[in-house]
């Protein structure tokens, strides 16, 4: 709750996730591709293994520059979106460079009013992406909309700790969200409510910074 806060979170809004995004298009690779790669390995395996009995249509919410694309095997149907055009003209490259057979799109849209029809995915996936939306519960709905019932939904994100330095250090960073392109602060209770069926969750390196969480539809 908003009331809980120490310090004031800065609202994040599409144009100012396009202008972060923007800015970090250039080097994101290079600033965040080592830390997030674990994490980013481990959801892709989930999905990879999920895949076999779920079935292959696979989305990607906030597909960025495509540092995941690589990874999937190459028979799943992978469809990659993200609002910034920045970052999707670098997953673009890559997917041309590495051939990649797996990816079947890759479209400029809002993940919290997407264009696809109920139940298009089996699986749906957001990498480090639940904190950087403007609003994460609308984020999940619209990823449970999209997922055929039975279906499965993964995140893998940081989440806020709740004391110690990082706890200090995630709070006293809060206001800066629309600068950094993300809410430091983001809790599991941002996005997750008391019904949501979290069949698994992993903490993934380094330091169990990141967690990976299962949810079926
Ligand atoms: C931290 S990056 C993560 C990129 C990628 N998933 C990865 O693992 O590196 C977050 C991405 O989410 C995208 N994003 C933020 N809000 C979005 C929204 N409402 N709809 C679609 N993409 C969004 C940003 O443009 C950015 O590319």
């Amino acid at each position: 709750m908003p009331g809980d806060r120490a310090h004031p979170r800065a609202a994040l809004d599409a144009d100012s996730v396009r202008d972060a995004y923007r800015r970090w298009a250039g080097i994101y690779d290079v600033v965040f591709g080592g830390v997030s790669a674990p994490g980013r390995r481990r959801a892709v395996a989930a999905v990879n293994r999920l895949a076999q009995t779920a079935g292959r249509r696979v989305l990607e919410v906030g597909v960025g520059t495509g540092l995941a694309l690589p990874h999937y095997r190459p028979e799943l149907e992978v469809v990659g979106i993200d609002l910034s055009r920045d970052m999707l003209l670098k997953a673009q490259e890559r997917v041309a460079k590495e051939r990649l057979s797996a990816v079947h799109g890759l479209l400029e849209m809002d993940a919290e009013n997407m264009a696809f029809a109920d139940g298009s995915f089996d699986i749906a996936v957001a990498m480090f992406t639940a904190s950087v939306v403007p609003d994460a519960k609308k984020l999940y709905a619209e990823m449970a909309r999209v997922v055929r019932p039975g279906g499965h939904l993964l995140f893998v994100n940081h989440f806020a700790a709740d004391r110690g330095f990082r706890w200090w250090l995630e709070r006293s960073t809060a206001p800066l969200a629309r600068i950094l392109g993300w809410h430091p602060d983001f809790k599991l209770s941002d996005i997750f409510g008391p019904e949501t069926r979290i069949e698994r969750m992993e903490p993934c390196p380094p330091l169990a910074l990141f967690t990976l969480v299962e949810v079926r539809r």
